[in-house]
């Protein structure tokens, strides 16, 4: 899997395996695989669509093959909204945010900032309770069982009317979920928050004002940006008050914006695979990797909906080494850029860079000499 015709393959898959990993894009209703959609609907009775009016459903088989041909970012939400339909009770949050733990885990993620949508969840009559208590669970589960650290991050959707966020907030708000626990001085259960869903159509500022009032609490703020839109839609986030940008691809087509971006180190957490499988470009190589290297942009390598796209992290840390062949300190470079990037503390940013210096030099003789 990583750089095929080198003879030094299963040494590049060995480093990158062990290399640290911060996962900071990554859908926990995208890690829903077709079997679990199966099975949770049977389990829950809440049925999938029939298969007359979407033969994609007819078998576990035939919805994977249709996730292999997602014409563009709307046509793949169409099937991500219907997948999350069948979550229903707080152990099937829980449960599906461990099993995502557990796999990157084993795949070298020390760390994962992980986002949820609870307004569609909302919408068909789950409770606001049920779904934080349940991912809350599956957190603590990875942090005692596999030694994660993790970062829930609320998405807003921007399909949605906006009174539909802004209520969203104020149950998060007055649920004290957005603040420091003011006892024990805990960080707070939800991290941060974020937006996502469609990016062309609806308007690029629409969560201004609670973005302004997020911000002015101190609460970090990112949004997907500079996916499918151009990078007018990375400025308007950064407008209104994001830190960080998911996606950002299109920022490569702006110098002046990239340069201020690079300046302030903020973060963009780029998902290669993705790209590829919405069509947002043709193919890894023209991700713009190299550009960003070279021009000090921050950023981290995520699989944003695994169970869609058909690549978890590993795979997609691998097949940027396949297109691009970057050297042992440019992954280096990545690996503690991800760090200085995640929304945790100074202690846990020097242990995780302390352990990526360890693996770099573990690797560097045989992958160098
Ligand atoms: N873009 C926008 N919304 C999303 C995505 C994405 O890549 N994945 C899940 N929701
Ligand atoms: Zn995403």
């Amino acid at each position: 899997m990583c750089p095929s015709n080198s003879p030094q393959k299963d040494h590049w898959h060995e480093f990158l395996t062990d290399l640290p990993k911060c996962e900071h894009h990554i859908h926990l209703e995208g890690c829903l695989t077709p079997s679990l959609i199966f099975h949770l609907s049977q389990k829950n009775s809440i049925p999938l669509p029939s298969p007359t009016t979407n033969p994609a459903y007819t078998s576990i088989e035939s919805l994977s093959a249709r996730y292999g041909h997602f014409t563009s970012l709307d046509d793949f939400l169409s099937f991500y909204f219907t997948g999350m339909t069948v979550l229903k009770t707080a152990s099937d949050f829980s449960d599906l945010a461990f099993s995502y733990f557990a796999r990157a885990s084993s795949e070298g993620v020390h760390h994962a900032e992980v986002f949820f949508d609870p307004q569609d969840h909302m919408q068909r009559g789950i409770a606001y309770d049920t779904i934080v208590s349940g991912y809350v669970d599956g957190c603590k589960r990875a942090e005692r069982e596999l030694g994660v650290s993790t970062r829930l991050i609320m998405c807003f959707l921007k399909h949605l009317p906006v009174e539909s966020a802004e209520a969203l907030y104020k149950t998060s708000l007055e649920a004290g979920h957005l603040s420091k626990n003011p006892e024990t001085g805990d960080s707070p259960i939800i991290h941060g928050l974020g937006c996502s869903s469609s990016e062309v159509g609806p308007p690029k500022d629409m969560f201004r004002s609670i973005y302004a009032s997020a911000s002015a609490r101190g609460i970090n703020l990112t949004a997907h940006a500079g996916e499918e839109g151009d990078s007018s839609y990375i400025e308007t986030a950064l407008s209104i008050g994001a830190t960080r940008i998911d996606h950002g691809i299109a920022l490569a087509s702006d110098p002046a914006l990239m340069a201020r971006v690079a300046a302030e180190k903020i973060l963009l957490t780029v998902c290669p695979v993705s790209n590829v499988q919405l069509k947002c470009v043709e193919r890894i190589s023209e991700v713009p990797i190299r550009t960003f290297l070279d021009h000090g942009v921050r950023f981290s390598i995520n699989s944003d909906d695994p169970a869609y796209f058909g690549a978890w992290v590993l795979e997609c840390y691998c097949r940027v080494q396949e297109a691009f062949g970057l050297s042992v300190d440019e992954w280096r470079v990545i690996a503690e850029n991800s760090v200085e990037g995640s929304w945790v503390g100074v202690e846990r940013k020097r242990e995780l860079v302390g352990r990526i210096g360890e693996v770099v030099e573990r690797f560097r003789g045989v992958l160098e000499g």
